[in-house]
C-alpha cells in the first residue's frame, strides 16, 4: 500500500447517486434515468456558480434546488415522487464492492476518509446507511468553509488536518472534475470511470483510472 490515507468523494464514488431515482423508477416512467442525470447535473451546476459568486448555499438546498428544476423540465414526472426522491438521498445504496475495499484498506492500517460537497448531516446519515461509519476515520464536509469543490480550499481541508503533503494523499473520485481539481491541488488521484466516459481535461490527468473502487489496495 502506498499511501497512509485513502480519501473519497461521496456521491457517485462510494454512494449511488441515482439509486434514488432507481426506487421509483417505474413511476417515473421511460425517461426515469435521464431525469437522473438532469438532477444530479443541475446540482452540480448550482454548486459551481454558488462557488463562483461566493453565495453559498447547502447542498442539501442545491440538492431540493436541482431536482424542482428537474420536475420543470420533465412535466409528465409525477411531483408526488418529489418527497420520495429527496428523502431516497439520505440513505442511497453503495457500490457493491465499497465495504469490502474500505475493510482491506483500514486492515492494511491506512486512515479513510470522505471528502465532499454534502452536509456533514447528509454525509453522516449516508455513511451510516451504507454500514461504514466505523471504517471512517474523518468526514471532510467544505460547509464550513462555504464554499464548493474544485476551490483548493476544499482539497487543503484534508492537508491540513492529516499535516500532510498533498503526493501523501490518495483521493478517489468518480468525477472527472473532482479529479482535475484534486490533481491541481497535488493529491495522487484515481479515477473511478464507472460508466466508461471519455477522458477530460488533459492537462489534469489523473494518477490511475479504475472502472471501480476493487483494485485499489493493489495500486503502488
Ligand atoms: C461530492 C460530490 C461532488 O460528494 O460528488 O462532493
Amino acid at each position: 500500500m502506498a499511501h497512509s490515507a485513502y480519501v473519497f468523494d461521496a456521491y457517485g464514488t462510494l454512494f449511488d447517486v441515482h439509486a434514488a431515482v432507481r426506487k421509483h423508477a417505474a413511476k417515473l416512467g421511460p425517461d426515469a434515468q435521464t431525469f437522473s442525470f438532469v438532477w444530479r447535473q443541475k446540482q452540480l451546476e448550482y454548486s459551481w456558480v454558488r462557488a463562483l459568486m461566493q453565495r453559498y448555499e447547502d447542498f442539501w438546498v442545491l440538492t431540493e434546488q436541482a431536482l424542482d428544476t428537474t420536475f420543470n423540465l420533465f412535466p409528465s414526472a409525477d411531483r408526488g415522487l418529489r418527497a420520495d426522491l429527496l428523502n431516497a438521498y439520505w440513505a442511497l445504496d453503495c457500490y457493491p464492492e465499497v465495504p469490502e475495499v474500505l475493510t482491506s484498506l483500514k486492515q492494511a492500517g491506512a486512515r479513510l476518509a470522505i471528502l465532499s460537497n454534502g452536509t456533514p448531516s447528509m454525509l453522516e446519515s449516508a455513511a451510516k446507511a451504507a454500514g461504514i461509519t466505523e471504517l471512517l476515520d474523518e468526514i471532510f464536509s467544505v460547509h464550513d468553509l462555504r464554499t464548493y469543490k474544485t476551490d483548493p480550499r476544499v482539497y487543503e481541508l484534508v492537508t491540513n488536518h492529516f499535516r500532510v503533503y498533498p503526493e501523501a494523499i490518495s483521493f478517489q473520485s468518480s468525477n472527472r472534475w473532482d479529479i482535475a481539481g484534486a490533481t491541481a491541488y497535488g493529491f495522487r488521484t484515481v479515477w473511478m470511470n464507472r460508466t466508461t466516459q471519455p477522458d477530460e481535461y488533459p492537462d489534469l490527468a489523473p494518477s490511475a483510472v479504475l472502472s471501480d473502487l476493487t483494485g485499489l489496495p493493489f495500486l503502488v
